[in-house]
């Protein structure tokens, strides 16, 4: 097999079927945006395929430590976020770029278009970036995000949620999901989530994990990420995103 042909073959798009579908009336931004007509599948050349790539040496010290990145500490509960990325079978995926962004503790994202009113805090960004090792593992100190209201419906709100991205080798392999917190009231009334086919759905609510809890410092949820097959974590790349 050419190389051609072997990366078209390793990059074929996901069967759907787990992924939330473009059209879910109860999410309004789905109404405008989803395809009127089927699509046009259009393959991936060879220059999508190899490129761009970046370098370990753009990943910076507190990257991954969201309370660490400014002169003082973001206000809200700190917490842990790890897990791994494993391909279907469960094996590790290294040096994946996984990046995340989130709201701060009072549900205000630092972002333009979000002007509710909740106090933005001077010491949080919500934006960090890490690389899985050799075991596929990535882990995240952040602040504990809060719930947003957002304009879908009446009393519309989303529920605490950790926007993640995960890159492989190039930009096409790009995926994007969110990570929920486990028994969250607002998850059954966000269409955002229940969009999401109900099988799949759990997969993206991350456990409480007291070993990776820290005494006197942080609590720990674990959110592993599986990128194919039965098993896989739903993802919106194509559907979902608009919200920062
Ligand atoms: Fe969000």
């Amino acid at each position: 097999m050419n190389l051609e042909k072997e990366l078209l073959t390793h990059y074929a798009p996901p069967e759907r079927g787990d992924e939330p579908p473009y059209l879910y009336p109860a999410y309004g931004s789905t109404v405008l945006r989803a395809p009127q007509r089927p699509l046009i599948l259009l393959p991936h050349t060879l220059s999508e395929l190899t490129g761009p790539v970046y370098g370990h040496n753009a990943i910076g010290e507190t990257d991954n430590d969201l309370t660490r990145q400014h002169a003082g500490e973001p206000l809200g509960e700190r917490i842990i976020v790890a897990g791994r990325v494993m391909d279907e079978d469960g094996r590790p995926l290294r040096n994946t770029l996984v990046e995340i962004w989130q709201c701060n503790a009072a549900g205000r994202y630092r972002h333009v278009v979000d002007d509710h009113p909740a106090p933005l805090d001077p010491n949080f960004t919500g934006a960090g970036r890490a690389l899985t090792n050799d075991r596929g593992e990535y882990q995240f100190v952040t602040i504990k995000p809060g719930a947003y209201p957002w304009r879908n419906h009446a009393n519309a709100w989303r529920p605490a949620h950790i926007h993640f991205s995960l890159f492989g080798p190039c930009l096409i392999t790009r995926l994007i999901t969110q990570m929920y917190f486990p028994n969250d009231p607002l998850m059954p009334f966000d269409p955002i989530s229940q969009s999401i086919p109900e099988r799949a759905r759990q997969r993206l609510v991350s456990n409480f994990d007291l070993s990776l809890t820290q005494p006197d410092w942080a609590l720990g949820y674990r959110f592993d990420i599986v990128l194919s097959g039965r098993e896989a974590t739903p993802m919106e790349t194509h559907a979902h995103g608009e919200r920062t």
